[in-house]
């Protein structure tokens, strides 16, 4: 059986199979949430496993984008969706990119994909790293170990005049890891049908610990709710401004060395009263 072959060979299928999800009102959510809680003053965002591009041709109206992708096929097909956006092959468990952004952004449960605890914290430490101080993270989760149904089939079809699709899978388990058989028949006209078989494994987390590794990145963390068709809910993570708490300390001891004599009436000359 091939592995994310969706993303590869069929490629081509991707945007047909998700014709009807509403790329456009979520990436205004998403727009409105980085916009609430970011602190950094720039509008440089990072959508990490940006697939097709299809968050990046909405994202890029009202912030300056990037887009990273483990699978060039789908970068290739990102930057005719989302033409003058940058994008790179990347890795989210090894990002290492020069820059800093104000916003990262992993969206369609695609953090599943990094399968355990070990390569989560990679990853969240990685997403961390590439905040500007205020800086905002977010991430749509894949489903959790207690809403997944073992043994639940699904079906998503696609039906043009030329091109059908059907793709056809029945939930599996292994452990935290929930694997996805996806069986793809492709009957284009003039050709034989096509079948295949394409096996995905993402690993389903469980949120408090998934919160704790957020903050252990540094970040300060939480849940929101979204008006996304998975309603899993969103995870909101914002880098602290070090610089403006360290440069706050410094003042405060400077203040400490340099006090000016109380004044007459009783205040401080800060105004404080005493
Ligand atoms: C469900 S698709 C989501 C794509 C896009 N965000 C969207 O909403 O249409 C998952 C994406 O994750 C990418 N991916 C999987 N593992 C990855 C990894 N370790 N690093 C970066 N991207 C990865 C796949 O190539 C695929 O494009």
């Amino acid at each position: 059986m091939h592995h994310q072959l969706f993303y590869k060979r069929l490629v081509k299928f991707y945007d047909l199979i998700y014709a009807n999800k509403n790329y456009e009102r979520e990436a205004r959510f998403v727009r409105d949430l980085v916009l609430k809680y970011k602190k950094s003053k720039g509008r440089d965002l990072l959508e990490v496993a940006c697939g097709t591009g299809r968050y990046l041709q909405y994202l890029r109206r009202w912030f300056q984008c990037f887009g990273v992708d483990k699978n060039p096929m789908m970068l290739k097909i990102s930057r005719l969706n989302a033409p003058n956006v940058p994008t790179e092959q990347a890795d989210m468990i090894t990002l290492k990119l020069n820059k800093k952004f104000d916003a990262i952004v992993c969206l369609f449960s695609s953090i599943g994909y990094v399968k355990n605890y070990a390569n989560l914290e990679k990853t969240i430490r990685n997403f961390a790293r590439h905040l500007k101080p205020g800086g905002v993270v977010i991430i749509e989760p894949w489903i959790s170990k207690g809403k997944f149904i073992v043994g639940s089939p699904h079906l998503e079809t696609f039906s043009g005049k030329d091109l059908k699709i059907a793709r056809a899978s029945v939930a599996k388990r292994r452990g935290d890891i929930s694997i996805i058989d996806f069986h793809f028949l492709i009957a284009e006209r003039g050709k034989t049908v096509g079948h295949f078989a394409d096996r995905h494994e993402l690993g389903m987390f469980d949120k408090n610990k998934v919160l704790k590794i957020m903050q252990h990145a540094g970040l300060k963390a939480k849940t929101v709710q979204s008006h996304f068709k998975s309603k899993r809910g969103l995870y909101v993570g914002v880098n602290p401004v070090r610089e403006l708490a360290r440069g706050i300390r410094l003042r405060a001891r400077m203040g400490e060395l340099h006090s000016a004599p109380p004044r007459r009436d009783g205040a401080f000359s800060n105004g404080v009263k005493k």
